[in-house]
């Protein structure tokens, strides 16, 4: 989604660190790209493009970018208005002194341009950001300061924003604010860096500060700053935090794609989310993010897990095996749905939102719709110090390490391994397979390792397969949810219509789909339910529909009854289906790429979606 970087320092080279700072954010997905920065006079010059980046470097002038100490710049996806130049950000008051980069929506907008249109404004753009440039130069009029009308302008703007002004006015000074949408800055050794995430920042400073809810910053050239807490008129104290970071985990390295360089991490991502917290010797699970409310959650009687997209399936993932583990009632709702539902909620519930961005706009409303309930709210998230883990009480890290491309693939492992870990420590080792999921825990990322082994199987698959129209994704029990997410990374990735569904319901419906034109994914891991899915496969090739199987190796009756099948390794009944998984995903990315398809930034997709 929209991206922010804005700098302000003594060197002039601000434009070099606002457009390497956007290619950082361009894997989150956007439409048009710009940039305003300061002239040697001290005006504002603006630069927007349809399109890529690297379009408005070359139009910047490419390696000879003009020099300048201050800039701002913005990736937008489009939300009010499509993706042209005058709806590109920056947005500008008509002098052209205050100029404006928005991620967010601001909610209001059509009453306060209403308003602004009377006193005379002219709107050029489409976009519910151009109000805010307005509103602050109307409030210009009336106050004896810039900051004062910046301020003036928050208090009017409703919805969510991560908001960097520059003017004219102030050359020395930018501004920023947040309402439910990131925005942190770098304190470099001779800058300030702002960015709506700190992939943006990184390769500068490790050194951040997050801003929360209601407060704004003024960062000054010489490298001072002043937070404030807009909301309580109060000014604000906050210690800078180091940023843990692994340059190479955000570079490509030898692989064309961040999706495939992601997949081939899955096992050091099984491995990492596991790491110091497993011990087999003493047969304990030691969650050190949930010490602080270790009494709590003993009364805890019910889970919700609210989540979005790939999350969400691992969420799934997690209900059954935390009520098989823990013999606790977990339900998933999709974060969207969640916070517009009137249900009962009693404070011995717990809400587990899972994020990898950890800025996902409908999990945040899911966590600030029950802060007034009183609930335990816990957080499995993947980046460190992104708003969910600041919105929640206590959360165990995914330790997934960067995600680039669009569509999830190793964030879900690791989501998956978490709640499985929380399952695992609930169930206070009573569950019978509390001591062989540990093991299994011990040896699934060399499993994994050896699923990716079969890369070239997988991908002579996707090329007999890639010109077929429609695919299902069936599976029981665990291989459920696996299904779900299968299916959703075929369809984000390669355009191809697809669907997941418990197996057992084939009959209620999809089979009605079914010809020699419509192939299944069948997961058939070892499992007490495998004799149910051979009735769901004979049912599908009843009707001459193609079976692709995901088996255990060993397995010698599936060959009989599928077309293709792909062998994973030995695991138990739950973890056998993640195996399949990694199949899946690789069938996904080898069909995009057969299609020629963008596959890391896929059609119409962002990474972080910040609009509910
Ligand atoms: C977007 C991404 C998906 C992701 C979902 C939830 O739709 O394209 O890959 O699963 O958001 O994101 P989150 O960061 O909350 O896990």
């Amino acid at each position: 989604m929209c991206g922010i970087v804005g700098y302000i320092g003594e060197q002039p080279k601000a434009l070099n660190v606002v457009l390497d700072g956007l290619s950082a954010l361009e894997y989150r997905g956007y439409d048009s790209a710009g940039v305003a920065y300061l002239d040697n006079k001290k005006q504002l010059l603006l630069d927007k493009q349809v399109g890529r980046v690297q379009g408005l470097i070359d139009s910047l002038g490419g390696a000879d970018l003009p020099p300048t100490t201050t800039a701002i710049g913005h990736t937008r996806w489009a939300t009010h208005g499509i993706p042209t130049i005058p709806n590109a950000h920056p947005q500008s008051n008509t002098d052209k002194t205050i100029m404006v980069v928005h991620n967010g929506i601001i909610e209001n907008y059509s009453e306060l341009r209403d308003h602004l249109e009377k006193q005379g404004y002219k709107f050029v753009s489409e976009t519910d950001t151009e109000v805010i440039p307005h509103l602050i130069d109307f409030y210009t009029r009336t106050t004896t300061s810039f900051v004062e009308a910046f301020e003036q302008a928050l208090h009017q703007l409703r919805g969510a924003y991560g908001i960097v002004v520059a003017t004219s006015a102030e050359p020395d000074t930018l501004y920023a604010a947040r309402l439910s949408s990131p925005l942190v800055f770098g304190v470099a050794e001779d800058a300030l860096i702002v960015a709506s995430d700190p992939s943006a920042i990184m390769e500068h400073t490790k050194k951040v500060i997050y801003l929360n809810d209601y407060e704004f910053v003024c960062l000054h050239s010489d490298g001072s700053y002043d937070i404030k807490d807009f909301e309580h008129d109060t000014v604000v104290e906050r210690e800078v935090e180091t940023l843990e970071y692994d340059a190479a985990q955000a570079s490509l390295g030898d692989y064309p794609h961040f999706m495939l360089k992601e997949i081939f991490e899955i096992p050091a991502t099984l491995r990492s989310a596991t790491l110091g917290r497993i011990k087999l010797e003493s047969n304990t699970v030691k969650l050190g993010g949930l010490e602080s409310v270790a009494e709590q959650l003993k009364y805890i009687d019910r889970i919700v897990i609210v989540a979005c997209g790939t999350a969400s399936y691992a969420g799934m993932y997690g209900e059954y095996l935390i009520e098989e583990l823990a013999g606790i009632p977990v339900e998933v709702q999709q974060a969207s749905e969640f916070k517009y539902r009137n249900e009962p909620f009693s404070r011995s519930t717990a809400l587990i939102a899972v994020s990898q961005s950890g800025e996902t706009a409908d999990t945040i409303a899911a966590l600030k719709k029950v802060e007034s309930y009183g609930v335990l709210r816990l957080g499995v998230i993947n980046a460190v110090g992104s708003t969910m883990t600041r919105m929640t009480d206590a959360g165990v890290y995914c330790h997934a390490g960067p995600e680039q491309a669009v569509a999830s693939t190793k964030a879900f492992f690791a989501q998956a391994t978490v709640l499985m870990l929380i399952g695992l420590y609930l169930s206070n080792g009573r569950s019978e397979i509390y001591k062989p999921l540990l093991e299994e825990l011990e040896a699934l990322p060399n499993k994994a390792k050896q699923v990716l082994d079969q890369a070239d199987k997988i991908k002579a698959l996707a090329e007999k397969y890639k010109d077929n129209r429609d695919f299902i994704y069936i599976g029981r029990g665990y291989a459920y949810p696996c299904a779900l997410e299968g299916a959703i990374k075929l369809k984000e990735i390669t355009y191809i219509h697809a669907e997941g569904y418990p197996a057992g319901e084939m009959k209620h419906g999809p089979l009605a789909l079914i010809d020699e034109n419509f192939p299944t994914f069948v997961i058939a891991t070892d499992s007490k339910v495998l004799e149910k899915t051979y009735g769901s496969i004979q049912e599908i090739r009843a009707r001459k529909g193609p079976v692709i199987a995901i088996a255990t190796e060993g397995n010698t009756e599936i060959a009989k009854l599928a077309d293709d099948v792909i062998y994973v390794p030995k695991s138990m009944e739950q973890t056998s289906p993640l195996l399949a998984e990694i199949v899946m995903q690789l069938f996904s990315y080898y069909v995009a790429v057969a299609k020629d398809l963008n596959v890391d930034r896929p059609r119409n997709l962002a990474k972080s979606v910040t609009v509910e």
